[in-house]
């Protein structure tokens, strides 16, 4: 191909790459399958290696780009971003519409839109070019983020409008991205967000743009601030301008011609918000006329035109019984505020986490205490503070006990750490947990190994430690409750099976602090077997691009445990495999759909076995889980697929049939 001809098919790719995207993330509809824009993409890729010099930023390969920043510039807004004042009920919004009319001639009509719950930013067009993006910060400076707001994908990087134009709109994370967020923060030991909002947030206030590419946000925008062209009536022509733009509005806003209207609007809006996928804490109500809104003007903090309807938290007041405490599997001691059950946004709360005792002090939680509920983010329940009148003097202190109530050894407080933490490594309780996390799906997958199993063979005392497991003899299974025949048969031979994972699976079901399944993979691709893995130097470790200063010390540490050898010593007696068994490193192709995702096999395939296309999948850089979660990528459904199918489909994940996958490997 000569210079010409690849800077033709470099600007075709790179537009019809856009429009893809367009479609998928602006409109939700897709015009073709995934694997065949990621096809393009690596085309596109190829290209642009061999003809750097074609590569522009609205490229769609160059969402993600650069090095971290050192940190964010400022940002002058010249027409400043304003916050609403407030209304909280009907009559507030008769009010909002009684001080409008008072002062323009002409009939008001509103536009209600819904009120997303995220971050306030602005991104400007010059020449048809997104070239900036920034915070409202104070509303008149703010912060550049723009190499973080390229990775959200619904942003488009041009558009068909050549006058420098500046809209605005929320930035915000979708209810599935935040749950998986969190159970993957929580995987790794690390501190989960408490709402949507902060997610967001925090996301976007990274430096390095390669952690805001990977939280999947999304955006609505709602406005403009500084244009040169802007010759449009009403702020419902606004709307509709930016959609035909390709930036993405959003479809629920109403036109209403009175502000009875606006009320039936947001009442509806305040019993459908929780089908909603994303956060909304109200409704923003705007004079759609522009001359009117002008008229109107501004007061020192707000404009006149325009007001936020704000949503009644949904708090709740129950009773708080009792403070159960509990410990985790790596001897974190939580307490967890048992309550008189009650509803709140839709479901039934019994109980909240405390957290630990820093929370309870500052809140000065007593046993007894009559207290207000929410959810946070609408979402995780929450005691939100104690209603100090209905204290009747009977309630009673909550005390962190001295010593772990599973085993009764010593708590600690690590430095810099709120939690108190059982450092017994014989806690049966940490035990318990850690035998739970060692036969889950992800890790060992032992099936029919239950909690309620594990329990009774810790109170029968037929295990202490995960070796157990694989001592367990048949006449042992068969004294415990619901276990016959056919259940011990079937466990034994999971059991057996067991035996023969891959490394990594072994890793992971270990337990080491920090390292989720993910972080187990990578170290099992790299050091191959579990000997090569013990004698690994942190040195050695932080090497590994994916491994950071905390994953490489808890690693470390580990393998220098006594008791770590001679556990890993025992299972290697008893016939547990510590070898890495998937594709080798070099043997893995880099940047293809399947990088870095992780995959579910469900159904019958005709074409190949279940374990070829898993390690087909795993040559392409996937790995192959059990289990459907809101972490699951693409689910390849063949015949027959049952519930993971069903469960896939609620979450919204990729569907491929066998046909799709063929195609893709075929490739
Ligand atoms: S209009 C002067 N529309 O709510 C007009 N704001 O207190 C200002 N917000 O800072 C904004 N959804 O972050 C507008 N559809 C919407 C909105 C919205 C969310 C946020 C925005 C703003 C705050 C207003």
């Amino acid at each position: 191909m000569d210079k010409q001809q690849a800077q033709e098919k470099v600007i075709e790719l790179s537009e019809l790459l856009n429009n893809y995207n367009y479609e998928y993330h602006v409109l939700d509809n897709p015009s073709v399958p995934d694997a065949e824009y990621d096809q393009k993409m690596q085309e596109l890729r190829e290209l642009e290696e061999e003809f750097p010099e074609f590569i522009t930023t609205e490229s769609p390969t160059q969402r993600i780009g650069g090095e971290p920043l050192e940190g964010f510039k400022k940002v002058q807004h010249n027409v400043p971003m304003l916050s609403l004042g407030n209304a909280f009920n009907a009559e507030d919004l008769r009010d909002f519409e009684r001080r409008a009319a008072g002062v323009t001639d002409a009939k008001l009509s509103f536009v209600c839109e819904l009120k997303i719950d995220g971050l306030a930013v602005s991104l400007t067009y010059e020449d048809g070019k997104f070239i900036r993006g920034a915070t409202r910060g104070d509303g008149t400076t703010g912060e550049d983020i723009t190499s973080n707001l390229r990775t959200i994908k619904s942003i488009p990087l041009t558009i068909a409008e050549k006058n420098t134009m500046e809209v605005r709109g929320e930035a915000f994370m979708p209810h599935k991205s935040f749950l998986a967020l969190n159970k993957s923060r929580d995987e790794n030991e690390e501190e989960p967000f408490a709402n949507p909002r902060n997610a967001a947030a925090g996301s976007l206030r990274q430096l390095d743009p390669r952690i805001a590419a990977k939280r999947n946000l999304d955006i609505f925008l709602y406005g403009v601030g500084e244009w040169e062209a802007g010759s449009l009536a009403s702020h419902s022509e606004r709307l509709d301008y930016l959609k035909k733009l390709g930036l993405k509005t959003n479809p629920e806003w109403k036109k209403c011609e009175t502000i009875e209207e606006v009320i039936e609007y947001v009442t509806y809006w305040e019993a459908e918000r929780p089908k909603l996928g994303y956060e909304i804490d109200g409704i923003v109500i705007k004079v759609d006329n522009l001359d009117q809104q002008e008229e109107l003007g501004f007061t020192a903090k707000s404009p006149r035109w325009a007001i936020a309807y704000k949503f009644p938290a949904e708090e709740v007041v129950t009773i708080l019984h009792d403070i159960e405490l509990s410990v985790g599997r790596t001897g974190v001691i939580t307490p967890t505020a048992i309550l008189e059950p009650v509803k709140v946004a839709g479901t039934t709360v019994k109980r909240a986490s405390l957290h630990n005792e820093d929370l309870i002090r500052a809140k000065d939680i007593k046993l007894g205490d009559t207290v207000v509920i929410k959810k946070a983010g609408d979402i995780i329940p929450e005691v939100v503070r104690v209603v100090e009148e209905k204290r009747t003097g009977s309630e009673k202190a909550f005390h962190m006990p001295e010593s772990c109530p599973a085993c009764g050894s010593e708590l600690v407080r690590l430095e810099e750490e709120v939690a108190l933490r059982c450092i017994n490594p014989n806690c049966p309780a940490q035990l318990k947990e850690g035998l739970i996390h060692f036969v889950s799906r992800n890790a060992m997958n032992i099936d029919g190994l239950g909690e309620k199993v594990i329990i009774q063979l810790f109170q029968e005392k037929l295990i202490h430690t995960i070796a157990d497991i694989y001592r367990l003899q048949r006449d042992d299974l068969l004294k415990l409750d619901r276990m016959g025949e056919k259940s011990v048969h079937n466990l034994l031979q999971a059991i057996e099976t067991s035996k023969s994972n891959s490394l990594e699976k072994l890793l992971f079901g270990l337990g080491l602090r920090f390292v989720g399944s993910k972080a187990a993979k990578t170290l099992a691709v790299h050091f191959e077997t579990m000997e090569s893995l013990k004698h690994a130097t942190y040195e050695d470790l932080i090497s590994i691009d994916e491994i950071g200063e905390k994953m490489a010390d808890s690693v470390a540490m580990y393998f220098s445990e006594v008791e770590v050898t001679d556990l890993l010593a025992e299972l290697n007696e008893l016939g547990v495999n510590m070898d890495y068994k998937g594709p080798k490193k070099q043997e893995i192709a880099q940047n293809t759909i399947f990088s870095g995702k992780t995959v579910v096999l469900t159904g019958k395939m005709d074409s190949f076995s279940r374990s070829e296309a898993k390690s087909a999948i795993e040559q392409l850089g996937g790995s192959v889980t059990n289990s459907v979660s809101k972490k699951t990528d693409f689910l390849i459904a063949g015949d027959e697929a049952g519930s993971k199918l069903d469960k896939a489909k609620q979450l919204g994940i990729i569907i491929w049939n066998e046909e799709q996958l063929r195609e893709v490997l075929e490739k």
